[in-house]
């Protein structure tokens, strides 16, 4: 329970805008205070007096009102909160906000904070799909955003189905307590630890212009590198190739194939902590060539031979003179989550497992993630939500957990 944090709630223009007056009272259950400001699309699906009821009249929504400027004024409204949430994040606003468009006070209020934002998309699955929509919501997670859903399941609208329903009040409070506490051990709780991560796929040549790859874009384990970071960590990130810009502070070793990978992470142990979340090609072709290969005209194709990688996970894990003290894996699976998951933390030997569901489908290159968290006492499931969410969770049950506690 958080000693009195304050939620800035901006309330945009959507269907599920009836969920906040349930998210405010929840809150409230909680400790949090709430200041709320709707966009004036907001007036017209949830009534700026049951708001502000509920908000105790703390309720804003005109930037151009000398009264309400006078009384807080859009600067000082982000100011006065530990963290502002988003509900119903519409498409329209998303897109204003990734663009730095300030033409309201929910706008500009946004523009003018430096606390973390908290997104929890509402809207038509159609929209959320639009390529529009999804290049918004990447450039807004880039700069710093977090994200919460949007669910999959029926809409309000004409019984459709599909991924766009805003997430459940409690998993909007999960998720900002999770912020929050990651905010709290920001200062320091890793300090002096070095933490050492593998993210991205490996390439493994076939010849010089051909090779071997899968769909991980890194952006996982580039968002724990970023919460390690926070937390005071001296990080090394290994990671294979991808499009992606390392946070500030961070060592980032650009490696291409998993050999490399694995000789990376070696030179960068000794480690307090390793969290291997790279998708790690389990073969390379042992008959690549250098040179590039070409149709012979027998109509009939190469045969690639195919040899086993080293497993970098499990070499670390059994690494006797330099064992982190703890080692975290991911394990990507398409079903029996739990039961897969379960044996693979133990047939690794590493000491938590982060298991995500690739089922579906937005999640390798995509910008969330369901996970579970195994461990030696159990398995935790986790909301869906953005990466760095994720990782800023990971971070924080690390920098509490009893092996770094006791050292
Ligand atoms: O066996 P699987 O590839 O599902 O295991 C996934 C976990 O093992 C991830 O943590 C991944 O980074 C790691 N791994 C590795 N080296 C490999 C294969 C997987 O470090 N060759």
């Amino acid at each position: 329970m958080p000693d009195k944090k304050n939620i800035l709630l901006i309330i945009g223009g959507g269907i599920a805008a009836y969920k906040v007056l349930e998210f405010i009272r929840r809150a409230q259950d909680r400790g949090y205070g709430i200041t709320a400001v709707m966009t004036k699309a907001a007036e017209e699906f949830v009534t700026p007096l049951s708001v502000s009821t509920l908000a105790k009249g703390k309720l804003y929504s005109n930037l151009f009102d000398r009264q309400e400027e006078m009384d807080v004024g859009h600067i000082r409204l982000s100011r006065l909160a530990d963290i502002v949430v988003v509900a119903p994040a519409t498409a329209n606003f998303m897109a204003k906000l990734a663009h730095g468009l300030a033409d309201d006070l929910a706008s500009a209020t946004l523009l003018a904070n430096d606390k973390p934002i908290l997104l929890a998309p509402g809207m038509n699955p159609k929209m959320w799909n639009h390529p529009a929509t999804q290049r918004n919501v990447t450039q807004l997670t880039d700069d710093g955003m977090h994200l919460i859903g949007p669910m999959s399941g029926e809409m309000a609208e004409d019984n459709e189905a599909g991924t766009g329903r805003m997430a459940e009040p409690l998993q909007i409070l999960d998720a900002v307590d999770s912020i929050l506490q990651q905010t709290n051990i920001e200062d320091r709780a890793l300090s002096g630890k070095h933490v050492l991560i593998t993210a991205g796929p490996t390439h493994e040549p076939i010849d010089p212009v051909r090779y071997i790859a899968n769909r991980s874009s890194g952006k996982q384990g580039f968002a724990i590198a970023r919460a390690a970071q926070r937390a005071g960590a001296s990080v090394t990130l290994v990671s294979g190739p991808v499009k992606l810009e390392p946070p500030q502070g961070v060592t980032l070793v650009r490696v291409e194939t998993a050999r490399q990978m694995k000789q990376a992470v070696e030179d960068a142990l000794p480690a307090d902590i390793a969290i291997m979340s790279a998708a790690v090609a389990d073969w390379r072709v042992a008959n690549s060539t250098d040179k590039k290969q070409k149709k012979d005209g027998s109509g009939t194709p190469p045969a690639l031979d195919l040899t086993e990688n080293p497993d970098i996970l499990r070499f670390v894990s059994q690494e006797t003179e330099h064992r982190p003290m703890l080692v975290v894996g991911f394990a990507a699976e398409t079903n029996d989550l739990v039961e897969n998951a379960t044996k693979k933390r133990k047939r690794k030997g590493c000491d938590w497992l982060v298991a995500n569901d690739v089922s579906q489908e937005d999640v390798m290159g995509g910008d969330t993630n369901t996970v579970h968290l195994i461990t030696e006492d159990g398995v935790t499931a986790w909301p869906k939500a953005s990466k760095q969410i994720v990782a800023d969770r990971l971070i924080a049950e690390i920098a509490a957990s009893a092996p770094l506690r006791n050292n």
